[in-house]
């Protein structure tokens, strides 16, 4: 009965909407939480697709699909093969090189993702193509291009040429099918910010319009337009530029820039762009660099006008709220209830940092199975076998929410010192905090028999801020606690939970008795912001490692992980200053 009064109420709205003058809409910010770097997005019929910047993690440029720009579904992502670009994710060294900042656009029946990958052996353009964004095995391998700069561009103009742009901020024509490029040509050094980077070429009313990111992508992020009657130029920058930044302000989101602009099936122009929560502080923002959804207004003969980035936002109407969108994966806003049933894949959004082993990863009968990798979360850098290039047996999802509750039950039996498996907040190699189950030696009291026992073991490794005495508690040194010997030989949850919007709490708890819980450790979630991992985000996952035991790429036998329950769940979001939570 309420859905038919509900149908016939909206079938009403419907009919009396275009008399009235649809409303404006408000929605909040960000429309694509957590790590959501660099995005690019276009439109095809009443689908919106964007793609974002994913540096090392595998699998990496995730494409989101949506008809009503707020929820967003993972159906793909463009690299999910290692032999799309074989070899380079074993050959990246660098916490934040991999797959930079890439372009989205669809022509003539073809998608493509377009961007520069840093790290192995040198910095190389690499072009995705599919038919098909719903199906990941769609994306074509890469063809690769010999990029001058960062940031590549792709734009059809109407003669046919097919040009890229890229940082700097330089022009050329790209043979699609073979890489090969024009002299490069530049044509605008921006307004004078560090970084002109990130562009992107339009064609209205006569004009190419360049919007690009300047003043680096941080507390000085903006963006700025020029605009100029051949594509060559010269190009007329914008005299109010820049058109969108919070730099020095107050706001609660800052680093705005990096944006792309398109329109919706009604012809009302939007815009996109990364934005790190937590102030002009910018000392705690876990989540990185996150994506915002912004009106544009944008009249004949004009220079586009981008509504300010702000968590409460009005604007045009939005199209209707929908989630019928084709294809598998997650919204990004939904919780994670994983029970790893046989015969399940492993969900969309959880990933890797770095290609992981062979099999390391598999849905077994007792669950999700994680054999161990002899390189631990830390690894040991510039050693090929215990530096996790060649995989790291961590598998996490983003942290999307201010608050938020992890949870796992390991099943984990290990039978050799050093074998681990635990729970980390892991933002980089360098920037993580760790909850493990450990087999250690335990020699420390005199009359010991030095037999191996089971520890609770918290860590934080932020030594790339050792110097940054603000940080409560680092560097906070390792802290184990014996595995009660009740409950040795069942299941074990391990949970992360946020305490408040800067810190994390872990606790253990048994299979058999959860009001037996043991809270085990707390820590800044400044360890995970920033560091070595400005440009990436915070992931919570799950990981199995031998700690360096073993010979060449084999941890000793034994130290199998088990997975059975991952819940991941979102308690709230803080996004302005003076929210009361
Ligand atoms: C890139 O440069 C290398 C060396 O200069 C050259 O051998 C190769 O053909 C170039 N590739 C493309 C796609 O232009
Ligand atoms: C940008 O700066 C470079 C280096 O100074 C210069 O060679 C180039 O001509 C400039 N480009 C434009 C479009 O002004
Ligand atoms: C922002 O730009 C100003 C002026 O150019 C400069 O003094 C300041 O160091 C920059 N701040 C950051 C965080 O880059
Ligand atoms: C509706 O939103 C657009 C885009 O932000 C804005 O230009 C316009 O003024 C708004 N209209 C009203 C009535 O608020
Ligand atoms: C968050 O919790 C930590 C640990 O209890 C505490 O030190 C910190 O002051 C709290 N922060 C806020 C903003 O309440
Ligand atoms: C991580 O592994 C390295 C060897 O690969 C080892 O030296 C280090 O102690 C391990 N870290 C921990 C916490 O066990």
């Amino acid at each position: 009965m309420y859905r038919q009064i509900t149908f016939w109420a909206s079938f009403l709205i419907f009919l009396l909407a275009p008399c009235s003058g649809m409303k404006n809409s408000s929605y909040q910010n960000p429309v694509l939480p957590g790590w959501h770097s660099d995005p690019s997005c276009t439109r095809v019929d009443d689908v919106f697709f964007c793609v974002t910047s994913t540096f090392d993690v595998f699998p990496g440029l995730p494409i989101y699909a949506s008809k009503d720009l707020l929820d967003w579904k993972l159906v793909s992502h463009t690299w999910n093969r290692e032999s799309q670009l074989p070899g380079y994710s074993a050959g990246t060294t660098g916490q934040q090189l991999g797959h930079y900042a890439a372009t989205i656009r669809y022509h003539d029946g073809t998608f493509y993702v377009i961007c520069v990958y840093l790290g192995a052996p040198a910095e190389i353009g690499v072009l995705y193509t599919s038919k098909n964004p719903y199906d990941e095995s769609a994306w074509s391998d890469a063809v690769t291009f010999n990029a001058s700069e960062i940031d590549p561009d792709l734009f059809w103009d109407d003669d046919g040429k097919v040009y890229t742009v890229m940082a700097g901020i330089t022009l050329q024509e790209i043979n699609l099918k073979t890489g090969d490029l024009s002299d490069s040509v530049s044509i605008w050094n921006g307004t004078g910010g560090v970084y002109p980077e990130g562009p992107h070429l339009y064609k209205k009313d006569g004009f190419y319009y360049l919007l690009i990111a300047e003043g680096g992508t941080e507390l000085n992020h903006s963006i700025s337009i020029a605009r100029s009657t051949k594509i060559q130029g010269p190009y007329e920058s914008y005299k109010h530029n820049p058109i969108l930044t919070n730099r020095g302000t107050d706001e609660y989101f800052q680093t705005v820039g990096h944006g792309d602009l398109f329109q919706d099936s009604h012809g009302r122009w939007w815009g996109i762009c990364l934005a790190t929560r937590g102030g002009p502080s910018w000392k705690v923002y876990p989540m990185g660099r996150e994506t915002v959804l912004f009106p544009v207004t944008w009249e004949k003969d004009q220079w586009p006008a981008l509504e300010p980035v702000r968590g409460q936002m009005t604007g045009w109407p939005l199209p209707s709220r929908t989630r019928h969108i084709p294809g598998q994966g997650p919204f990004n806003s939904d919780p994670d209830v994983y029970d790893f049933q046989f015969g399940s894949q492993i969900p969309r959004n959880l990933v890797h940092f770095r290609v992981p082993a062979k099999d390391s990863f598999s849905v077994t009968r007792k669950g999700l199975r994680i054999l161990p990798s002899r390189s631990n979360l830390t690894g040991i850098p510039d050693n090929s076998l215990l530096s996790g290039q060649n995989g790291l047996s961590f598998i996490g999802r983003r942290q999307t929410d201010t608050f938020f509750t992890y949870s796992v039950d390991l099943d984990f039996d290990p039978n050799s010192v050093g074998q681990e498996a635990g729970v980390s907040v892991f933002l980089t190699q360098m920037n993580h905090i760790d909850l493990g189950i450990v087999l250690l030696d335990s020699d420390s009291s005199p009359n010991s028999h030095r037999s191996p026992r089971l520890y609770f073991r918290f860590r934080t490794e932020a030594s790339t801020m050792d110097n940054i005495p603000i940080i409560p508690g680092n560097p906070q040194p390792p802290k184990a606690v014996p595995v009660p010997h009740s409950w040795i030989g069942e299941k074990i949850r391990l949970q992360i939970k946020t305490l408040n919007e800067t810190h994390y709490e872990f606790s253990a708890i048994p299979f058999s008795n959860p009001h037996a819980a043991m809270k085990i450790g707390i820590a800044s979630a400044q360890l995970v912001s920033g560091g070595s991992g400005t440009f990436v985000g915070s992931l919570v996952g799950t990981y199995a490692t031998c700690n360096g035991a073993g010979s060449a790429s084999k941890c000793p036998d034994g130290g199998s992980l088990y997975v059975n329950r991952w819940r991941y769940t979102g308690d709230g979001q803080i996004t302005s200053a003076n929210e009361n939570l």
